[in-house]
Order: structure tokens, then sequence, then C-alpha cells
């Protein structure tokens, strides 16, 4: 799969398509990526990108234009014609990042990591927006990363990359370790258990802290009973809306909820 990033910054998104596991990924061309770098598509002796909005308000929006050249660019480029008749089929889609979208999640980020997936146009806005001219006319989809405001979309542009790398094939060392993440379907959507290691005593600021002993007992069967129990009260205390939402897909056992009952009165 292929991704075409349009940005003001590449230099914000470069160095993380070379560090870190995911590098395999971006390396073998599983996920290609490639950086369009937007100022060049903007005119004159200043190339200027944004203007101030019209009605007033704070802050600069991003012109149409420059943004429109870079995305047929990216098009010819990927072999596209250079736009897409009102009403026809989104042959690669285009994504926006803006506090105003869907937050992400690990279903969206999966639905992207999916082999047959052609990849997208990732938009990364700066300043107050982009001109709605132009997102109407071109993006498919809004994409924010939380109920907070960035100064652009890279962040979120990188956040995605990586998100989409590490579910390739052969990316993590150990084959299975993303479906041993939090919110995978695999655990129920739960959050993670804790994790330890060596030393069995770390000394710690406040007197020595052991690991659990249950995890240095060699019992593969109650080491996994703890881990389920670990995930099931991380979720309730951080995440009771993903515990709501796994018990109403049944998700919980007989077992999770005798647990929950006795230990957590839920
Ligand atoms: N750009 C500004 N804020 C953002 C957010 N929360 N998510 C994605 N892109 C953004």
């Amino acid at each position: 799969m292929r991704f075409d990033v349009i940005t003001l910054f590449p230099e914000l998104i470069e160095p993380f398509l070379r560090t870190g596991v995911t590098r395999r990924a971006f390396d073998s061309g599983a996920v290609e990526v490639r950086v369009w770098p937007l100022r060049a598509y903007a005119d004159g002796n200043y190339r200027r990108v944004d203007d101030r909005p019209f009605g007033g308000g704070p802050g600069m929006v991003m012109l149409p234009e420059p943004l429109y050249r870079c995305w047929q660019a990216v098009r010819a480029d990927r072999g596209l014609p250079p736009r897409r008749a009102p009403g026809a089929a989104v042959d690669v889609p285009t994504v926006l990042f803006a506090p105003a979208g869907a937050v992400l999640s690990h279903a969206t980020v999966a639905r992207w990591a999916r082999p047959s997936q052609p990849g997208a146009i990732l938009v990364c806005g700066r300043y107050e927006g982009v001109d709605q001219r132009f997102v109407d006319a071109c993006v498919d989809e809004l994409i924010s990363l939380g109920d907070f405001v960035l100064s652009g979309g890279e962040i979120a542009a990188v956040a995605l990359l990586d998100a989409v790398a590490r579910l390739q094939p052969g990316v993590l060392g150990d084959a299975d370790s993303a479906s041993q993440d939090s919110f995978h379907p695999a655990l129920d959507g739960l959050l993670d258990c804790p994790h330890y290691t060596r030393p069995e005593v770390w000394p710690g600021p406040a007197g020595p802290m052991a690991v659990p002993s249950v995890l240095l007992s060699g019992h593969h069967a109650h080491i996994e009973a703890w881990r389920r129990q670990q995930r099931l009260l991380a979720t309730a205390r951080a995440r009771p809306d993903l515990l709501a939402q796994a018990r109403q897909a049944g998700r919980l056992s007989e077992t999770d909820e005798r647990w929950l009952a006795q230990t957590l009165g839920l």
C-alpha cells in the first residue's frame, strides 16, 4: 500500500520513517510513503500557502489552490486522472487530519492496514484550518487524534503510518505481538496488562518492589488468568466505556464477570 503525505513540514515526517521497528515496513515497501512538500506548489516569490479568513477572526487559513495542485500531482504520480467526477467511486481516498474528524481507533487503523487497501493521500492541515472548498472537493475522510488541538496534522499522520506499519506481517519481532496490544479484538478490546522484567526485586525510590509472584511461577494458566484480571482491572479503571463495550458485545466470560463482581463490585 502507498501513502502520500502532503505537508508544509516534510522534515517532521521523514525521521519517523527511518526509526524503530516500523522502519522495516517502510524500507521494504510494504508501506510505501512519499512525502510531498506543499510549498513547492504555491505561487510567487513568497510561495504563499495561507491567508486571513474571510469574515474575520484569528489565525490563517490554508489556500485551496496550492493544496489542489499538490493533490493533483499526487494523483498523476499514482497514474490517476487529475480529478474525480462528482459521485464517482473513491479510487484512492484522501484523508485530512483535523480536530473535527472521527477519533482514530484500532478499528480504523486495522481497516487502513489491510493489504487490499490502496493506502491514501494524507493531508496535514496547519494554522486555523484548510479552506472548506478544498475539503468539499477533494477530502473523503477527516481523522482526529483526539479531543485536543495540535499545531498541525503531521503528528497525526505519523501516528496513523506508525500504527498501520506495525500491523504489517513480519514488522514486529514476535509475529503475534500486535494481537497482544491494547484495543486488539484478540484481547476483546481491553487495555493491556502491566509488564515486568528483571530484576525480580527492584530497589525503587521508596523501598524494594517485587515482581508479582505469579509471573515467576512458571504456571502458564495462572499467568494467563492473572493477565486477564489485570486487563479487566486496567480497563475498568481507565476506560469504563471499553469495558461496557466488551460486555455488551458478549466478550466477557462468566469467570471475568465473577472476578469483576468480587473484586470491584461491578
Ligand atoms: N490537527 C490539529 N488538531 C488535530 C487533531 N486533534 N487531530 C488530528 N489533526 C489535528
